[in-house]
């Protein structure tokens, strides 16, 4: 947008977002960032320690954070799995992965030098009583440990099945918070929170037990994308779209959440799941909250959660019939990845060979509330896409083609704003316009990309959800009554599913972009998904 609106506007005024600020070097910034605050010292003890979350994620997480300065003397890092290995092992190892891994390269081993220190490994099985008695007697005798005294990260970077029996075994071992004490002991819990709603709730009792729910931090990475962070700033931050917001202006609304890949070496765990599970349930639901919910009062946690769980409780759940008329699920096919044979997914590894899981699916909903009653929300999600992107496209009505029909016939184009979470991260709007020297009108694009207008360096979701869960900011994280509603929802459709008793699903080629009944959802409505661009 930088160039059309520096044409259209006078100059920001320096401090005053009277006017578009067209660049963060020329005006000052309303500073809302809780990186700015201090962290505590605080030993962060990781289960799961040797596994992939912790290589690909939270270690280069920590390096990052490291590297910009955010983590303050006196933390430590401590590494819980079952392989044996000492502390310096365990560095090497991280140090490799880190190698492989850092979105920043090359990694600089400087930085390395100043963490690595800090970073130990505690061997111990996770259903072991006695493993959490020698963490506790471990994390007192830790250099560090004059620094943070008891102020405790936990994160559950291990299989689901392992949450309740961490959570109860830390508190049966005093590592709980405790009312009578000033420690802080929170919890930082991975996806998947449950696979219905009745899993859910129970994990939700067995956390609780010993962790009350402020200190419970459920990680949704997606919510720790500056992008989808930034879906609130954009929205409540400037006045021109807000007003267009709602079911008077806008047609509908799309969300794409696409893989490229296919299930690799997760077969096992996704077959179980499918994409309802794995991503709707989730990532995608939380960005339709974001996107369909009403101004906070603040921007506190409780304030912006409460809004976003109202959107979920408006998702009227429709009886089994309409259900399956506004949803479609599909598997991939053989196809082809870059050139290269893709098997199907039933020939996947820790696949049934007659799984009936989808891996795609695409919605049709509806948010029934005042602002968005009859404006469809068209939901989609699939792996072995033909791109790897997530957008969310905000269709705005058509306008009447009254003074141009002559020129471009009944029918004008309609405006679309598309934003892009990932990647290519940015916001588009297009527009009607004149083709210069001839009586045409055509779409053209107004562009914000924040590579470009922001420094090159755009933090990685796991580095801002790992400063919010040490400060104790839970705005990125989702609440028990969200994942609660959420799956709600979710059941029904998987009961819907079930009534169906399908042998098959429709296939879709690996690389495509998905099956054509998915088009079919929105062609009978008289629309069609918006077109896959260039990032
Ligand atoms: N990988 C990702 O990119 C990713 C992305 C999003 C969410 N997640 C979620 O993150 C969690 C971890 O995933 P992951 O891919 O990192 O799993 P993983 O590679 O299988 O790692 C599992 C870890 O748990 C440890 N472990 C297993 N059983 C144990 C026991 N009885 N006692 C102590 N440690 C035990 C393993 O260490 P030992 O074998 O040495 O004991 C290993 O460190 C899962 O909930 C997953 O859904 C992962």
């Amino acid at each position: 947008m930088k160039c059309l609106l520096t044409k259209a506007f006078p100059e920001g005024k320096s401090g005053v977002l009277e006017f578009p600020t067209m660049n963060v070097s020329e005006t000052e910034t309303c500073t809302l960032d809780s990186t700015t605050a201090k962290i505590a010292p605080t030993a962060v003890v990781i289960f799961g320690a040797t596994g992939d979350l912790t290589q690909r994620k939270i270690i280069p997480a920590f390096y990052h954070l490291q590297k910009n300065c955010q983590i303050p003397d006196g933390c430590a890092i401590i590494g819980y799995a079952r392989r044996p290995k000492t502390d310096e092992e365990f560095r090497c190892e991280l140090k490799t992965s880190l190698d492989q891994f850092s979105h920043t390269q090359p990694v600089d081993d400087a930085v390395w030098r100043q963490l690595a220190p800090h970073i130990y490994y505690h061997q111990a099985d996770i259903e072991s009583p006695d493993g959490y008695r020698t963490l506790a007697e471990r994390l007192q005798r830790l250099p560090e440990s004059a620094a943070f005294g008891g102020n405790c990260l936990f994160y559950l970077a291990t299989a689901p099945n392992y949450f309740g029996t961490i959570a109860e075994n830390l508190g049966r071992a005093g590592l709980a918070p405790r009312e009578d004490s000033r420690d802080v002991r929170r919890l930082i819990v991975e996806k998947p929170f449950g696979e219905d709603l009745t899993s859910a709730r129970r994990l939700n009792q067995s956390l609780h037990q010993f962790f009350p729910e402020k200190a419970i931090f459920r990680i949704d990475h997606y919510l720790g994308k500056e992008t989808v962070q930034n879906l609130l700033y954009f929205r409540f931050g400037n006045s021109i779209y807000e007003p267009l917001w709602n079911r008077r202006y806008i047609d509908h609304i799309q969300i794409t959440v696409a893989e490229k890949i296919g299930v690799g070496a997760r077969g096992g765990y996704y077959d179980a799941a499918g994409a309802t599970r794995d991503m709707l349930q989730n990532h995608l639901f939380q960005l339709l909250t974001l996107i369909a919910m009403e101004p906070p009062a603040s921007l506190d946690a409780e304030s912006i959660r409460d809004e976003k769980v109202k959107v979920l409780r408006s998702i009227p759940i429709s009886k089994p019939e309409e259900l399956l008329k506004r949803s479609v699920r599909a598997q991939y096919g053989d196809g082809l990845l870059d050139g290269q044979h893709i098997s199907a997914y039933r020939k996947e590894q820790r696949v049934a060979p007659d799984s009936t899981t989808e891996t795609y699916v695409a919605l049709r909903l509806e948010v029934d509330n005042w602002r968005w009653a009859g404006v469809p929300f068209y939901l989609r999600t699939g792996k072995g896409l033909y791109r790897q992107f997530t957008e969310i496209n905000v269709v705005y009505h058509r306008p009447p083609a009254v003074l141009f029909a002559a020129i471009c016939g009944p029918k004008l184009r309609r405006n679309c704003l598309r934003i892009r979470i990932q990647p290519g991260e940015g916001i588009h709007l297009n527009f009607n316009a004149k083709v210069p020297g001839k009586s045409m009108i055509q779409l053209v694009d107004m562009n914000f990309r924040y590579r470009e207008d922001f420094s090159d360096y755009l933090p990685e979701a796991y580095e801002r959800l790992m400063v919010d869960a040490l400060i104790g900011e839970s705005t990125l994280f989702t609440r028990r009554d969200e994942v609660e509603q959420a799956w709600q929802w979710v059941d029904r459709l998987h009961d819907a599913w079930a009534g169906e008793n399908r042998k098959d699903l429709p296939l879709y080629p690996f690389g495509s972009m998905g099956p054509d009944e998915a088009d079919h959802l929105l062609n009978r409505d008289g629309r069609y998904w918006a077109p896959v661009l260039d990032d």
